[in-house]
């Protein structure tokens, strides 16, 4: 979502350079209409859990927070189980005391009462564990960047080191990918800082698969470790990621469906997978 900051604040801050850089280079692309679509698509496949990996808005203000709320109502009506949000770095752009407050409330409504302060934190779903973490901080203007910080690392690493139960299906939400579609960090500009021990587990298969947002262009890692999925933006590039986890085999298998353009959206053929049971 954006909006205008509505503030003369936002011209002092990190605000006005995203402003610029949606107007001048992504509003061409921006498609809200395909949210109305992905969401009655999402709906028909009863999907137990919809997650939603950050970036809800450009610059983080309680206006594009409102906007995205509104839109994701739909979305929230879909999950059968949960609808599940992770903050991304574009929610967390400034420090501006309004717009944190925002980011607060949007976290506890779109997470049935769980707040910021309730991050890292573990949800379990018949034999599924999915564990959250909230990898969005306020950065430098010319920055992308998000941290798992000392606190989420140690709680990951005594989660990881509890032996699993029989078929326990694991898998990692977080706005930033681990690694880039070719396997290597990311930028400087754009990386996640602290990510090297999550990326150790990822290849010692202390998790199954890890769900990231951040790049706009959606892709999925297979190997080496963990697999990976970046769901992309819906409203710049069209794509939903669907995952399925069957607990009688502790098998995931995963496939894209296709929101880019306006006729009915088709299932991508021949991008269904599995990976290796536990
Ligand atoms: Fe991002």
């Amino acid at each position: 979502m954006w909006c205008w900051p509505g503030t003369w604040r936002a011209l002092f801050d990190k605000r006005v350079f995203g402003c610029l850089n949606h107007l001048l280079r992504r509003r061409r692309r921006f498609r809200p209409s395909r949210l109305e679509r992905a969401a009655a698509r999402i709906s028909s496949l009863a999907p137990d859990w919809v997650i939603c990996t950050g970036d809800l808005t450009t610059t983080g203000t309680p206006a594009e927070f409102a906007a995205a709320c509104r839109a994701l109502k739909p979305f929230r009506a879909a999950a059968l189980r949960g609808f599940l949000y992770v903050p991304g770095n574009h929610d967390c752009y400034v420090r501006d005391a309004a717009c944190q407050e925002a980011l607060a409330k949007t976290c506890l409504a779109l997470n049935d009462g769980h707040g910021l302060a309730d991050f890292p934190r573990v949800v379990e779903d018949r034999g599924l564990r999915l564990f959250l973490l909230n990898e969005a901080c306020p950065t430098a203007p010319w920055l992308s960047c998000g941290r798992i910080d000392e606190t989420a690392t140690e709680w990951l690493r005594e989660q990881f080191a509890a032996p699993r139960a029989e078929k326990e299906g694991r898998v990692l939400v977080g706005h930033f990918p681990v690694r880039g579609p070719d396997g290597r960090e990311l930028s400087s500009r754009r990386h996640l800082a602290g990510a090297g021990p999550v990326h150790e587990w990822s290849l010692a298969g202390a998790y199954d698969v890890a769900l990231c947002g951040h790049i706009h262009h959606a892709f999925r890692r297979d190997a080496p470790g963990a697999m990976e999925v970046c769901a992309g933006s819906l409203t710049l590039e069209g794509r939903i990621d669907v995952l399925d986890f069957f607990p009688e085999s502790c098998t995931f298998s995963q496939f894209w469906l296709d929101m880019s353009d306006d006729e009915p959206a088709p299932l991508l053929a021949g991008q269904i997978s599995a990976t290796g049971a536990h």
